[in-house]
């Protein structure tokens, strides 16, 4: 019978379930015997052979949608009681509080929390590797000197978007206003979202909700993904996840909970996020330094789950550029913005999430090639963004008198860019003191807006000099009233208007300039500022910004963005109550009342690093030129 294309993709695109029952079960899940297909892979695994599942004769498109769940683990009960779900109680009698209010709230009884991961094969009390750790006892919630009502509410609004999944805690809804009735994907657990929440949790001891989403969405990542018949690399973290409560198959009576992810496949645009799991390593060595648990990122899983992320990220491509080729849309901006390429933002993600996965890999035969890898493009990303991403006013200037048409090794203007397009704002807006990494690179295109996410995150993780990274600040400083204005902090600078923005966002009625993701400003951005602000001594700057968004944080209710240039305006259809403009608030707080804290999310200039950039723009190398230098830099 000839299917016709609708139908094909209907049946391609339908949704496979996670599904986590907790009580034991005999039931062995297809899910299973896929967690231990990669755990097997890690062993048996060549990272030159494609594992992808996206195999046309394996998906029987005449299936009902119902007969292609795959579930994992154990049954669930039905309600969970929230109140027994940790195995720390006694450490966390804080989050317990507030996990006995919400469960109030949302009528919970009893019920037990019994995850287990077959791939860790742990079991809450049989295997060692699960036992949580104690919160640092310094870290215990109290009262601070700092602590005030708008902070005493962003934790209870923090507490009260917690997302549970068989009685443990997972995550945190993008949005939680209970007067939103269109709340399209806000309802979700978002990976990106999560960051701050996690970040503010670990700091404040309470580790259980980390490691949960660590795990869970680790399982994801195995899922199978498609869209149109078309799966992705294997090791792509999906955007988001819902927990759905559904009738459980054969019994009427009862309702089992799922988790639900997206790929992209449902999200607006249709687009991968390239950076859920970039964030994901990042979270998950954060994870490690605040706990001290480092049980997590030894498990077998988890570190097949950073090679699989690795594996796609360092995977070779057409491309000349050591940075990493994205579609717009790819990251926090998911939607239409210009940013395909190589825009900032991912490279700086990149770049942290190597350093992060560098650190956490275990050392062993079959990683070699890996490692190696990934060290030679460290390097490689390092010396790329510093040397051609950077502007300043001296940069400018040698731009503005570039030669063009150069056919040679040693071009000075590498990429053909035409002095033409130095934008007019640029010319008057660039300061004397100070400079940033420019939002992306193409042959013969510079885009030249700033992007705050991708500057700052480049001082946190050292992909940015030190000169640079205090140039970055300079440059805050100086344009405050452009960047922060009335809120911290604007996502880009400055908006797209007019024609250009008709071409480039396609007429996107939600990104008209000076909104949401066109020169919107996002109180969630504070975080990462203080991060990057307490890394290079100067908490001062993120001191300042923080007075300001305190004003106006809980009596706007916590808006997603803010509009207008000097961010005047709660954004057009920004969301109440978003979860990350709490959590970016809490965390900027905690960390500058204890800045030793932020030392657990940043990292170090790397010396060999810096020592092997050192050899490439030495003149009298004669290894320079044709980018040979970089070959056997390293050693493993
Ligand atoms: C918007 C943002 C995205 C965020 C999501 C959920 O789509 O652009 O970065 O993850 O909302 O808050």
């Amino acid at each position: 019978m000839a299917t016709g294309i609708s139908e094909m993709s209907f049946h391609a695109t339908t949704r496979l379930y996670a599904q986590h029952f907790c009580t034991a079960s005999p039931f062995i899940s297809p899910l299973r015997k896929n967690a231990k297909a990669n755990q097997r892979s890690l062993h048996a695994r060549s990272w030159g052979i494609s594992e992808k599942t996206h195999n046309f004769q394996n998906i029987n498109l005449s299936q009902p949608f119902q007969s292609r769940k795959k579930f994992i683990e154990c049954h669930c009960q039905q309600a969970s009681d929230i109140a027994n779900l940790s195995h720390d109680e006694a450490n966390s009698t804080w989050v317990q509080d507030a996990v006995n209010k919400v469960s109030q709230v949302l009528g919970s009884t009893n019920g037990k929390s019994a995850i287990e991961f077959e791939n860790g094969s742990a079991k809450h009390g049989e295997d060692p590797t699960l036992v949580m750790p104690e919160p640092a006892k310094d870290l215990q919630p109290k009262k601070t000197r700092g602590s005030s009502l708008v902070e005493d509410e962003a934790w209870r609004l923090l507490v009260e978007s917690m997302v549970y999944y068989c009685g443990g805690p997972v995550g945190t809804i993008a949005a939680n206003d209970p007067l939103d009735s269109n709340k399209l994907n806000y309802d979700q657990v978002f990976i990106r979202d999560f960051i701050p929440s996690g970040i503010a949790f670990l700091l404040k001891g309470e580790y259980e909700i980390v490691r949960n989403f660590i795990l869970h969405t680790l399982q994801l990542q195995s899922w199978e993904k498609t869209m149109d018949c078309h799966s992705p690399g294997q090791g792509l973290m999906p955007a988001s996840f819902k927990v759905r409560t559904v009738p459980l198959d054969g019994d009427e009576n009862a309702t089992e909970e799922v988790l639900d992810p997206d790929f992209g496949e449902a999200a607006i645009g249709r687009v991968a996020p390239v950076d859920s799991g970039l964030w994901w390593i990042i979270l998950l060595r954060a994870y490690g330094k605040c706990s001290g648990d480092l049980s997590v990122q030894e498990r077998i899983d988890v570190q097949t789950g950073i090679k699989m992320i690795l594996k796609l990220c360092l995977a070779d491509g057409f491309d000349m550029f050591p940075t990493l080729l994205v579609t717009d849309g790819s990251c926090m901006i998911d939607r239409r913005m210009g940013i395909h390429g190589h825009p900032l933002e991912i490279q700086a993600l990149f770049y942290s999430a190597l350093m992060c996965a560098r650190e956490m890999l275990a050392p062993e035969d079959g990683s070699a090639d890996l490692i190696r890898a990934l060290n030679n493009r460290l390097i490689a990303l390092s010396f790329h963004i510093r040397e051609y991403y950077w502007v300043d006013m001296k940069k400018l200037n040698e731009i503005y008198r570039y030669k063009t048409e150069e056919y040679s090794y040693d071009a000075v203007n590498k990429f053909n860019i035409y002095p033409d397009q130095i934008p007019p704002w640029l010319v008057e807006w660039m300061p004397t003191k100070g400079g940033f990494l420019i939002g992306n690179l193409q042959p013969a295109h510079m885009d030249f807006r700033f992007f705050s996410l991708g500057n700052l995150w480049s001082i946190v993780s050292s992909l940015a000099t030190t000169q640079q990274s205090h140039a970055i600040l300079d440059l805050i400083e100086t344009k405050w009233s452009d960047l922060v204005a009335q809120m911290p902090l604007k996502i880009c600078y400055p908006a797209l208007e007019g024609q250009e923005w008709r071409i480039i966002t396609g007429s996107d009625p939600k990104n008209t300039p000076w909104s949401y993701h066109n020169g919107g400003s996002w109180p969630t951005l504070l975080w990462q500022l203080t991060v990057a602000c307490i890394k290079m001594n100067r908490p001062e700057i993120a001191e300042r910004a923080l007075e300001i968004a305190e004003k106006r944080l809980s009596i706007d209710k916590w808006p997603e963005y803010y509009d207008t240039k000097s961010a005047r305006f709660i954004g057009k259809q920004a969301r109440l109550y978003q979860t990350w403009s709490i959590a970016g608030y809490l965390v900027a707080k905690l960390l500058l009342e204890k800045p030793d804290l932020a030392k657990t999310l940043w990292s170090e200039e790397d010396a060999e690093i810096l020592n092997a950039l050192n050899v490439m723009v030495d003149p009298t190398n004669p290894r320079r030129k044709r980018g040979k230098v970089l070959k056997k830099t390293y050693i493993v």
